[in-house]
Parts: structure tokens; sequence; C-alpha cells
């Protein structure tokens, strides 16, 4: 079994990322800025934004976080999305989620110039990616990709099973190791929760991905001999015995899956890692108008 190394590899991205940050902040005058948006107090959100922001800096970025508490309006947080949309200052912007119950997500989403949206759920950038046209990738699934360039596994031809469909990782995820590009040309088989003997078509993947939420669903029993697995899911487990109280698990049981795996992804250090480095990719793409012009 091999580790894909998710800080390793972080680094390794971070490190390039770092070296044209310099370029671009050099040529123009201003670092790429990231403008993140945080509502309410949820624990793992603040988590994630903090994480953002630190990586910000440690690649040469401005950001800049802007906190809401629960209670803020639809209205008054779509006029600060409006207000950043049009300041050319600001090359990316991302809207943590989850958002309050009072707030329509898609109604956000959408109100993001799609030019900045770094996190790429815009139906513009989701739209263009489903189209294989030139976006901005969703952060996980995009890290994942490099995850697997950094490695050099082999996707042509594989068959690929990701268990999930949501917007944000199993759905974008599937699409992206479709496409007729490298990592890609996978033969994929999406599952969801009401698929049918599911293990049984986890047995037959070369390639698994799981993005369920729910902790150490996917034991050995699901895996194949030499398969890849990748492991999107970050599930809180309560243990008293730490100073934290919960331990992170993924969705993929580490210890009884990965004697059959040829790489495994670990939680934490894998793919969490890699989605900061999908972020930053973005960031650094709409600051240099990579896409959009
Ligand atoms: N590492 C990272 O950077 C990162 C980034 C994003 C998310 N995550 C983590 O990844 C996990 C998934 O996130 P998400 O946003 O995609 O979650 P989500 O929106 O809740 O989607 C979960 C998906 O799993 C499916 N599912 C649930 N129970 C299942 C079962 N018993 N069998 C088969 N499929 C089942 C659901 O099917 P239905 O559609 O039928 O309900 C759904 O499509 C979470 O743990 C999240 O915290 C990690």
């Amino acid at each position: 079994m091999n580790l894909l190394d998710g800080k390793v590899c972080a680094q390794f991205y971070k490190d390039q990322i770092k070296a044209e940050a310099e370029q671009l902040t050099a040529h123009r005058g201003r670092k790429p800025h990231l403008a993140v948006i945080l509502v309410g107090e949820n624990p793992a959100s603040q988590s994630y934004v903090r994480s953002k922001v630190r990586n910000c800096a440690l690649v040469g970025f401005e950001s800049t976080l802007i906190e809401y508490p629960a209670s803020i309006s639809e209205t008054e947080l779509l006029s600060k999305i409006q207000e950043i949309n049009l300041n050319e200052a600001i090359d990316g912007l991302l809207v943590q989620l989850p958002l309050p119950k009072h707030i329509n997500e898609f109604k956000v989403l959408e109100s993001i110039d799609h030019r900045k949206d770094v996190d790429g759920f815009h139906p513009i950038n989701a739209g263009r990616m489903n189209l294989g046209l030139p976006s901005l990738l969703p952060a996980t699934p995009y890290g994942i990709l490099l995850l697997l360039s950094y490695y050099k596994i082999e996707t042509a031809g594989k068959h690929c099973v990701v268990i999930g469909r949501s917007n944000i990782v199993g759905n974008p995820m599937s699409r992206l190791l479709s496409r007729n590009t490298n990592p890609g040309n996978c033969t994929v088989t999406q599952c969801h929760s009401k698929t049918q003997n599911i293990r049984d078509i986890c047995q037959s993947a070369d390639i698994l991905i799981a993005a369920i939420g729910k902790a150490e669903f996917v034991d050995d029993s699901f895996i194949k001999q030499g398969a890849v697995i990748i492991d999107v899911g970050i599930n809180r487990i309560d243990d008293a015995s730490l100073a934290k109280g919960y331990k992170l698990v993924g969705d993929v049981h580490f210890h009884k899956a990965s004697p059959k795996a040829s790489y495994i992804t670990p939680v934490p250090g894998g793919v969490g890692l890699m989605t900061i480095v999908g972020l930053l990719k973005n960031t650094l793409a709409a600051a240099k108008k990579e896409i959009y012009s």
C-alpha cells in the first residue's frame, strides 16, 4: 500500500503557486486577492476558513475575511457580494457553505461574478465544466485531479466508482474523470443512497472515490485488491480521550481498507489539503484572467 500524501503533494503545488504569484505581483503591482465570506459560527466552517486564509498568506496572496452573524439577511449578503464583484482589487470570492436556512444558497452562489467564483459552483462554471470548456473547477475534485497527476496514477480506461452525487464533490468528480483528458478517460459509475448492490459495484472499481459523509462506511469488503482509494469524507467522531474531544475520520475505514489498496488517501492529511490547493489554483487563475479575460 502506498499513501497518497496530501501534505507532500500540496506543498509541491503550493511552491509552484507561490512562484507564479510572485511573478504576477511583480508584474501588476498587487498580490492575488481572495475574499472569503463566513456567515454564522459553525466550528467546521470556521476552521476551514482559517485554513484558507492562512494558506493564502503562505503562497503570497492577500486575503480578506468578512464575517457575519447567522442572522444576516439574504439581501444584505447579496449586496456585499455585489460590492465585491465590482471591486477590481479583489480577484476571487467564496462564500463558505453551508449557509443558514433562511438564505437561499443557490441564489447566493449565482450572484457571485463567475470570473471570481473560485469555488467553481456558479452555473456558468458548472455548465462549462460539463461541456468540457475551460472553467474554474470545484476545488475538491480539482484537488483530487492534481493528486492523481502528482502520483502519476493511470486513469485512462480504468473503472472509477464515485460514491456521492453532490454538486460540490460527487457530480463534478464523475464528470471530470470521464472527460477526454489526463487525468480522465475513466469509465465512471456513480452511486448514491438509492444504489442497489453498492458493495458489488465498488468491488469492480480500479479507482474508488468516497464522498458520502458517513464515517468509515467503506471497508475492505468494498475493495478490489490493488484499487486506488480516494477518501473525501471528513467526519467528526466524539472521543473524550482527545484534548479537542473529537477525532476526524473519513468515509473509508482506513485500517481495514489499506491492506487491499495500491494507493490510499489518509484522513486527515489527504484530500482536504488538496482542496485548498484547488482553491489557490483557481484564485491564481482568476487573478491572471487565465479563463475569462
Ligand atoms: N476533503 C474535503 O476537502 C471535502 C470537501 C467537501 C466535502 N467533504 C466531505 O465529503 C463528504 C461528502 O460531502 P458532500 O458535500 O458531497 O455531501 P452530501 O451533499 O451530503 O452528499 C453525500 C452523498 O452521499 C450519498 N450517500 C449518503 N448515504 C449513502 C449511502 N448509504 N450509500 C451510498 N451513498 C450515500 C448521498 O446520496 P443521495 O444523493 O441519494 O442523498 C449523496 O449523494 C462529507 O463528509 C464532507 O464533509 C470533504
